[in-house]
């Protein structure tokens, strides 16, 4: 008899299998118990029938408790009602480990609560479809950079720069010297970029945000390709077809986790269709002021989440917003060719309200520009010293670009908290778990 896991109960029909799994919810008559069984890879029933099992199992079956870790040996049948569409029968069950009073009860529970038991929490349904589509999306991220030529470069997480500005930086001690916790591995890139073409990094950062929004974490994994050779153009057509390779993963492997989610499948299809609609800043100030919500808005003011949906909203599919103003964007962005004003950038607006998903830009190539533009930001010129050296040997125009892995996922998933993206959320205010 095979030890399998739920996932693959469709290739054991009517084949007797044992399998590892914990309870998580029960129901029983005299006569027949309905155990409701998870063992990560999937959710599904198993069906105790008194009058096919010892007594012994059929005591067993009705005294098991929510979370208790079990094997149980039986046969698989089809089951039609079920969205998953398999069962089991069970004829023996060996308690492994036993739980008590677990806290996480099917009724309903406060969001604190649950993010104070997330270790546990993370076994529920909703947690599981979550996490297989952010699986999905990291498995597919590899596959279209490595198709695409890049190559994985991995940006250091202790670093003395500061390339997404000063005020939401994490301070540490570098022994005897400052360093901070990486906010962006971006410059670091383009160092590869110089050096091996097209790469990507993917790893975690960490804002000092003090913002508690449904869209801001303070440490999120960001997944950064940088391209030689490459002008914005070049990038923005990159990011569109990454947008729709991933969500064509998980619309091609994640049906079961979209189900349990309820998450309509029409609408991510219309996300696969390129290209997206861009827009310039100009453009999207005057949608805003022209609107009933935003009236007053003026040139060179940023935009909020508010702002963002009002703009999303005015389209299908995602949408990018073309060159911003210089003020408002990082140093080291390139200036606009017969503009002072703006910078050549984007970001890419997620539909359904989900805000900025990337940011990305062309790179400033000048080394007397950037280092004004350094110093302008209020940082040391020295530590960016081996970054103007890419622009002194063999400078090239390059471009790239940063998303957010927790907001894509918010937003495939259509969860509307990007606490629910990450296996252990740190917000403001939250270290625990
Ligand atoms: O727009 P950002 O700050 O851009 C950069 O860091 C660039 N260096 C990227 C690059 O060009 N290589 O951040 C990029 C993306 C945002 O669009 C957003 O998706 C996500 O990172 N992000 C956050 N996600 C969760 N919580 C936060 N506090 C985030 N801040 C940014
Ligand atoms: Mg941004």
């Amino acid at each position: 008899m095979e030890k399998i896991s739920i996932i693959d109960a469709k290739n054991y029909v009517n084949e007797k299998v044992k399998i590892g799994v914990w309870l998580t919810n029960k129901r029983s008559s005299g006569k027949i118990a309905f155990l409701q069984l998870r063992d990560g890879s999937a959710f599904f029933q198993g069906v105790v029938v008194k009058s096919n099992v010892s007594e012994e199992t059929f005591k067993l079956a009705k005294e098991v408790k929510q979370e208790a870790s079990l094997y149980v040996v039986g046969t698989i049948h089809e089951d039609s009602r079920s969205h998953f569409g398999y069962e089991i029968e069970i004829e023996e069950i060996e308690i492994v480990g036993e739980s008590e009073n677990y806290p996480i009860t099917p009724k309903e529970h406060g969001t604190d609560f649950l993010m104070d038991h997330r270790h546990l929490w993370l076994r529920s349904k909703r947690q599981y479809a979550i996490m297989q589509i952010r699986n999905e999306m990291i498995r597919a991220t590899y596959e279209f950079f490595n198709k695409e030529g890049f190559i994985k470069f991995d940006a250091p997480i202790l670093t003395g720069s500061a390339p997404e500005g000063t005020t939401e930086l994490f301070h540490t001690e570098y022994f005897d010297k400052d360093a901070y916790l990486s906010q962006s591995g971006q410059l670091y890139e383009e160092a590869g970029a110089m050096a091996y073409g097209k790469v990507f990094s993917f790893g975690p950062t960490f804002r000092a945000e003090k913002s508690k929004t449904r869209r801001h974490l303070i440490e999120f994994w960001m997944i950064e390709p940088e391209m030689a050779f490459m002008h914005q153009e070049e990038s923005l057509e990159i990011q569109e077809r990454y947008i729709a390779f991933l969500v064509q993963g998980v619309l091609d492997n994640c049906d079961y986790a979209l189900t349990i989610l309820e998450r309509d499948k029409d609408v991510l299809k219309k996300y696969t269709k390129l290209p997206f609609p861009r827009i310039s800043y100009d453009e999207a100030i005057k949608i805003l002021q022209d609107s009933k919500e935003f009236p007053n808005i003026t040139w060179g003011e940023d935009f909020g989440s508010p702002e963002e949906t009002y703009l999303a909203n005015q389209f299908e599919q995602p949408v990018f917003v073309l060159n911003y103003p210089k003020a408002i964007k990082p140093f080291y962005m390139k200036p606009h060719p017969t503009r002072d004003d703006v910078v050549i950038c984007a970001d890419l607006l997620a539909p359904e309200g989900y805000g900025e998903i990337i940011g990305g830009s062309e790179r400033a190539v000048d080394p007397e520009y950037l280092e004004k533009q350094i110093q302008k930001a209020g940082l040391d010129s020295k530590e960016y010293q081996w970054y103007l050296d890419l622009r002194r040997y063999g400078s090239v125009p390059h471009a790239g670009f940063g998303l957010g892995l927790e907001r894509a996922v918010t937003w495939i998933t259509g969860e509307s908290h990007i606490r629910e993206a990450i296996p252990f959320p740190r917000l403001l205010n939250r270290i625990y778990p």
